[in-house]
């Protein structure tokens, strides 16, 4: 047993729920880090988990591609953040990475490999891939002791 945790997701709306479970685990102080490529599904699973978080499902979440970092209210503060646009690290100095990444809020971060050695190493991972037109993989990495204890059980759900 190496330890992963995968889940399969045969449609949009599985994810959406695997989201908001995920969601409802998170506690202040949080970061998540959605790995995978265009179209993987990482501003799908940002909804899910701010319905989650109790952000109102009136309210619209998008892809904060070019903001950044967009902000949302619910049980807890959500700071979904995109680094596909930076250029470099340097380009967030305007804006509040600092709350988001380090702050009582949560953070969950599509690209976050644009960050760069900003990212948080105490962090949930979760990989995404594409398996086909409509069925992705979710491998959950918890980084933390305390995220192992929250998420541990992610692939049998
Ligand atoms: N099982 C699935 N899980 C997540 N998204 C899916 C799934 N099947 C199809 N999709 C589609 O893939 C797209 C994912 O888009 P998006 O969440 O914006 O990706 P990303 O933010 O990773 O670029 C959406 O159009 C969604 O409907
Ligand atoms: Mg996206």
């Amino acid at each position: 047993m190496n330890g992963d945790l995968c889940v399969e997701s045969p449609s949009p709306e599985v994810s959406l729920s695997l989201g908001e479970a995920v969601g409802r685990r998170l506690l202040s102080g949080d970061v998540v880090a959605l790995w995978g490529e265009l179209g993987a599904g990482k501003t799908l699973l940002t909804q899910g988990i701010a319905r989650g978080l109790g952000v109102p499902p009136e309210t619209a979440v998008t892809s904060p591609t070019f903001t950044i970092i967009n902000e949302y209210e619910g049980r807890l503060h959500l700071y979904h953040m995109d680094g596909y646009r930076l250029g470099d690290p340097g380009e967030l100095e305007s804006l509040p990475w600092r709350e988001a990444l380090y702050g009582h809020g949560v953070a969950v971060v599509e690209w976050p490999e644009r960050l760069g050695p900003l990212l948080p190493s105490a962090r949930l991972d979760i990989f995404l891939e594409i398996l086909g037109p409509t069925t992705r993989r979710l491998r959950f990495v918890p980084h933390t002791d305390d995220l192992r204890r929250r998420f541990g059980d992610f692939g049998r759900l």
